[in-house]
């Protein structure tokens, strides 16, 4: 048979399964079935990124609920910019915003506590990347993440954008600082 020409048989699916066709067809599925398998199985067993929770927000309901924490828990404002500091309370939820071109607020975590961290846009999607750990989520406007988290070590950690989301991508950056009791 030629791939230029037509095949002899028109209508040439009725042909007989070859012996090594249908060995390679069999091959492949058993390769799709363990792959599938794969997914769920690493979940779980392969220290995986956190897979956390989402809920349906808007950028004006986040917001409202972003302020509030601001306006209730900040304990100083750093930068030029005064961004504003927030240390909530140890095993309360946190509401961490981003927007172009910053994370918002600044956030100081006890070590040891738990916390829910929410986390969405108020414009259009970025990426939350927290360095130096391997965290990374998605952040879409219209859905708040929520990840429980538990820092177990003191430091300052930064917060950058992997999703490139317009001039100032590459200086969206925003902090978390861990600090002892
Ligand atoms: Cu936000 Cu890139």
């Amino acid at each position: 048979m030629s791939a230029l020409l037509p095949p002899s048989e028109r209508i040439w699916g009725n042909a007989p399964l070859d012996k090594v066709e249908g060995t390679w067809i069999a091959i492949a599925l058993v390769w799709c079935l363990f792959m599938f398998f794969m997914m769920p199985y690493w979940h779980v067993f392969g220290k995986q990124n956190y897979s956390g929770e989402a809920y349906r927000t808007t950028p004006a309901a986040y917001s409202a609920k972003v302020e509030a924490m601001v306006e209730a828990h900040t304990v100083r404002k750093e930068t030029d910019q005064q961004i504003p500091v927030v240390r909530p309370p140890a095993g309360s939820d946190v509401y961490l915003a981003g927007r172009l071109w910053s994370w918002y607020p600044a956030l100081e975590l006890e070590k040891g506590q738990t916390y829910r961290l929410h986390i969405s846009s108020l414009d259009w999607q970025h990426g939350f990347s927290l360095q130096p750990l391997n965290v990374n989520v998605q952040v879409v406007p219209g859905y708040e993440m929520v990840l429980t988290i538990t820092p177990d070590k003191s430091g300052e950690y930064t917060i950058i954008c992997n999703e490139y989301c317009g001039v100032l991508h590459h200086a969206m950056m925003g902090k978390i600082y861990v600090v002892d009791r």
